[in-house]
């Protein structure tokens, strides 16, 4: 048993030595030990003794000469009479602490008493030896304090390798954590990357905050700075957990008020694990958190997550997740605004264009109009999807845009054209295509402007194509273009009547029109078509 003091000594020893040395540390021929002792035969017979053992052996008559040499050598164990002249062994011993705090001192002493005992332990000596002492019994003192040593180094790196091991397992943890991490926000990030809509934004955070946070239900208010309110724009929840009435379709205003206040002035998110101090939420909510969405350092909207049951609760992890999201969320919604800003300022500068060229002509003003609604209420006939109906929306208003590179001369000739004439005329599509195509926004809008005179039979222009080789929704906005330009009056004539203009159209089913999209059109032709808008 090591004595008090001793695990600091070797401790600090063993940092002085190398991994690879430790076990070899204890190899006798190198172990150094010092006798100190004022009668020379007791150390010459001492100094015989352990060198014939096989050690190196360093002997001083006092403490002084004792502390020359362990400045000078690297002692590793101290052997020292107390009683002395000049220095006794304990001042020694303390002396030596002073040098060096790991070297291990034995005191052998005549005289054992409660009192030296005390101080051997004071000055941090590991063993005492009663004089007289045997010299087996010195060596059995030494062997003894020397394999303590080689156990504690041993344990000590056994101590080492699982610390070693437990760092490791931590920093595994630490790893698999944030691996988790970036796997959740590269998921995040995926999912807004998608999206073109801002109500797609709303559903898309409101169902991540359920899957990601395992939130019961989830709220995306749009703030209302000027009445400092809450509107819902989406909710989600696992519907088959049970939840109070007050939350099927929105939060009461008294929670309204209550998150507008705990965001506070300074808009940071807020976690509220247990919810007791929410007065209407009491006995209802387990947990809670809001964040809101920023866009330039305003709130534009604000995201709500609940807990009605328990154990669950939201921690700072989930606050993080939903604050990143709804980030994200800000960032998509700006750039959709700024995106949709540019789209329509074009549109609207595009769409400029077309009413200048229908202004020239009379009969043609608000042609392009009446033929975009048209062509929508026959794609919303053949349950075309909602991005199919904004492109015909789009077409349709652009379609003759490319009359703008068309002489007036010819475009407003009042007579029957020359066969030049009509060929020029018919470059049309294929000059409005153009136009739309290097803007870069809109590639499927320019492709049913290019394919608005083409025949379903195949003898249409530019491109003649045929059947479905033309897109859908040329197909569609060809139909409605020439329905509008017979139920609309022309210089040459008055327009022609609507069941008159209907059976010409069907007249032309399968070889000017596309037979699906003219059944569709005299489906829904009883309804109010657009005759002037
Ligand atoms: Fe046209």
């Amino acid at each position: 048993m090591l004595i008090g003091g001793s695990v600091a000594i070797y401790s600090k020893a063993l940092k002085e030595i190398p991994i690879n040395n430790r076990l070899s540390y204890m190899d006798k021929d190198r172990i150094k030990i010092l006798l100190v002792d004022d009668e020379d035969g007791i150390l010459d017979v001492t100094e015989v003794y352990f060198e014939k053992k096989g050690y190196q052996v360093y002997t001083a008559g006092n403490g002084e000469k004792a502390l020359d040499i362990v400045n000078q050598e690297k002692i590793d164990c101290v052997f020292t009479d107390i009683n002395m002249p000049v220095m006794d062994g304990l001042e020694l011993a303390e002396q030596i602490r002073h040098i060096d705090s790991t070297l291990p001192v034995v005191v052998m002493t005549g005289y054992p008493s409660l009192e030296n005992t005390i101080q051997t332990l004071k000055n941090g000596v590991v063993d005492y030896l009663i004089k007289p002492v045997n010299l087996g019994q010195m060596e059995l003192a030494l062997r003894k304090i020397l394999r303590e040593r080689e156990l504690f180094v041993e344990n000590l790196i056994l101590k080492e390798e699982v610390e070693r091991r437990e760092r490791l397992r931590l920093l595994n943890n630490e790893l698999v954590k944030k691996v988790e991490e970036v796997n959740t926000l590269n998921r995040i990030m995926e999912d807004f990357a998608a999206i073109d809509s801002s109500y797609e934004i709303f559903n898309k955070v409101v169902r991540l905050a359920v899957e990601e946070l395992k939130a019961e239900l989830v709220f995306f208010h749009v703030y209302s700075e000027q009445n400092n309110s809450l509107v819902l724009v989406d909710k989600a929840g696992a519907e088959n957990k049970k939840k109070p009435a007050s939350y099927s379709m929105d939060i009461p205003e008294q929670e309204k008020a209550f998150i507008i206040e705990s965001l506070g002035s300074d808009h940071k998110p807020c976690l509220i694990a247990d919810a007791s101090g929410i007065p209407s939420m009491e006995g209802q909510v387990h947990s809670f958190m809001v964040a809101p969405l920023k866009i330039r350092d305003k709130i534009f909207g604000i995201v709500s997550a609940y807990i009605f049951q328990g154990p669950h609760f939201f921690e700072g992890e989930s606050l993080y997740y939903l604050s990143f999201i709804t980030q994200k969320a800000a960032s998509g919604i700006e750039s959709i605004a700024l995106y949709e800003n540019i789209y329509e300022n074009l549109f609207s500068t595009l769409f400029a264009f077309v009413t200048a060229i229908e202004v020239r002509d009379l009969y043609t003003r608000k042609h392009s109009t009446r033929v975009a609604k048209v062509a929508h209420i026959i794609a919303e006939a053949m349950e075309c999807t909602k991005e199919e109906l904004e492109i015909i929306n789009v077409a349709g208003s652009l379609h003759d845009i490319g009359k703008i590179g068309i002489r007036d001369e010819i475009l407003l000739k009042p007579g029957c054209l020359t066969e030049d004439e009509y060929e020029k005329i018919k470059e049309h599509p294929v000059i409005g295509a153009d136009i739309i195509s290097k803007l870069g926004l809109w590639d499927r809008e320019a492709k049913i402007i290019r394919h608005h005179h083409e025949r379903f039979d195949g003898k249409g222009y530019p491109d003649g194509l045929k059947g479905e080789q033309i897109p859908k929704l040329a197909r569609i906005l060809s139909v409605a273009d020439c329905y509008d330009a017979m139920a609309s009056d022309r210089a040459y004539r008055k327009k022609m009547d609507k069941n008159v203009v209907l059976e010409i159209i069907l007249k032309n089913s399968g070889a000017q029109f596309d037979p699906d999209v003219v059944d569709s059109f005299l489906q829904v032709a009883d309804q109010d078509l657009p005759d002037d808008c």
